[in-house]
């Protein structure tokens, strides 16, 4: 007799395999996503038909193809943020939260597209007619190269796509759009990875380019399987305070270029504008300048932009304090909270802690960790911290603060702003700048807390 076939089960969203099913995936976080393998609709990185992987190119051909293929949107910022325009072809997955404006960039992109004489098709599963209809009254697109759909059906949407022969069109979004042979309702896990399966094969088959919105889930994540950032050639984010109107463009994945760039827009009446120097547009006069408060550097993209830190610390009246943080990494905080108390004589354990980087933007440079281990450590002694300082640094376990990138252009730009002292590693720190009078180089954070506060 022959033994019994094992089933293996393997999570749809990130692919992890298991002998039993399991309720929540242990790899990617996600609930009830293990179905057995022989079950699963197919793997998504199979090719729709094969017959368009049967062909080969030399290095050079494909070189040629990529210069004469690019589409600048006009959008300066997107151009920048996509590495020199849309690559015909590919796809970029836009994600943010709700309301952000999404929609609203892409409407202005599909402009610009029928500008250069393209044609663009807009599918929008989110919205009625009407609802295009004000948003594209409002950012004055008129063009008779738009074709809008609210077709949600992506076989049909096929079907629309090939009578128009558009060079670009836009999924809005991911979550709406449904494939009639896979199970289950528009925006669940198996959909939403099919779906963005089939479309990238349409991109890549029909040589259009198709730009697919994703809601991101409160995580800051785009909700549906983990690997649909994988998939995609182009992954942007859209991102901001709701009740500010500056959005910051930023780029995860570019397979065309680089992921350092960053462009800042402001929501106008008429769509989104981008600012050209955006280095001092998160700095507010104030008229009263109280502990906690310091200035960072922080290098986004290219150039550096001065954010504020804001750090607020109070006695807590629970057993365990709270530690809350806007903006930055909370693991991050915690470490930074740890060398304080360990490494600088600043007693943080019994007290709340909330963090908040102004304007809704979301730090991933490293170099915060001494402004915002400072502008704690001024909330906790209750005294200010100077006015125009600036700081920018890593923090090391022992409290030493490290050399960051980008030192030199830093500097130049605080002291171009007018912003001093400047509060940097003196590690291979240049001779101009560590006998610089508006420069203060420290070793550590004790040291830098015993000269400032
Ligand atoms: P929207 O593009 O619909 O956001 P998303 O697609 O990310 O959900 O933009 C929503 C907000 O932008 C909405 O509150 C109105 C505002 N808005 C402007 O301020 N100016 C404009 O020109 C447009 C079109 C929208
Ligand atoms: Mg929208």
């Amino acid at each position: 007799m022959s033994p019994k076939k094992k089933e293996i089960f393997h999570c749809i969203s990130c692919g992890a395999t298991s002998p039993k099913t399991l309720g929540k995936c242990p790899e990617c976080g996600q609930w009830n996503t293990y179905v057995p393998i022989s079950q699963d609709p197919g793997d998504p990185r199979q090719p729709i038909s094969s017959t368009d992987t049967a062909t080969f190119f030399t290095l050079e051909n494909l070189q040629n193809h990529e210069k004469r293929q690019r589409i600048p949107t006009q959008i300066e910022a997107l151009d920048r943020v996509l590495g020199g325009g849309i690559v015909q072809g590919s796809v970029v997955l836009i994600g943010g939260e709700p309301g952000i404006g999404k929609s609203t960039l892409l409407l202005q992109v599909a402009h610009a597209v029928c500008q250069a004489g393209l044609k663009m098709l807009y599918a929008s599963g989110e919205e009625s007619p009407p609802q295009i209809g004000l948003r594209a009254e409002r950012l004055k697109v008129e063009t008779p190269l738009l074709f809008l759909s609210f077709e949600t059906e992506l076989e049909s949407l096929r079907q629309i796509m090939q009578q128009i022969e558009p060079s670009c069109m836009v999924i809005d979004s991911i979550q709406t759009v449904y494939r009639s042979e896979v199970p289950g309702s528009a925006g669940s896990i198996p959909q939403v990875r099919e779906s963005t399966n089939y479309l990238i094969q349409l991109a890549k088959r029909t040589h259009t380019t198709i730009f697919i919105v994703g809601h991101v889930t409160k995580e800051g994540q785009i909700a549906g399987p983990k690997f649909l950032e994988h998939l995609v050639d182009v992954v942007l984010y859209l991102e901001g305070d709701k009740n500010s109107s500056i959005r910051l463009l930023r780029s995860q994945k570019n397979r065309f270029g680089e992921t350092q760039e960053l462009g800042v827009f402001q929501m106008t009446f008429d769509g989104l504008r981008e600012i050209s120097d955006p280095s001092e547009i998160f700095i507010q006069e104030k008229t009263q300048h109280v502990p906690g408060t310091l200035i960072f550097p922080s290098m986004e993209g290219f150039r550096p932009l001065l954010l504020e830190i804001q750090a607020l610390a109070a006695p807590s009246f629970i057993p365990v304090p709270r530690r809350i943080a806007a903006g930055i990494d909370f693991n991050r905080l915690l470490m930074l909270l740890a060398i304080l108390e360990k490494r600088a004589q600043t007693p943080v354990a019994s007290m709340d802690i909330f963090l908040n980087v102004t304007g809704g933007v979301k730090i991933t440079d490293p170099a915060c960790d001494l402004p915002i281990a400072l502008a704690i450590a001024s909330s906790v002694r209750e005294k200010t911290l100077p006015e125009r300082g600036i700081a920018f640094g890593e923090l090391g376990l022992s409290g030493e603060v490290r050399p960051v990138a980008n030192t030199e252009r830093r500097i130049r730009e605080a002291l171009r702003r007018n912003f001093s002292p400047v509060i940097v590693s003196k590690i291979s720190l240049e001779k101009e700048w560590q006998n610089h009078e508006k420069v203060l180089a420290v070793e550590n954070l004790s040291e830098a807390l015993s000269v400032l506060l």
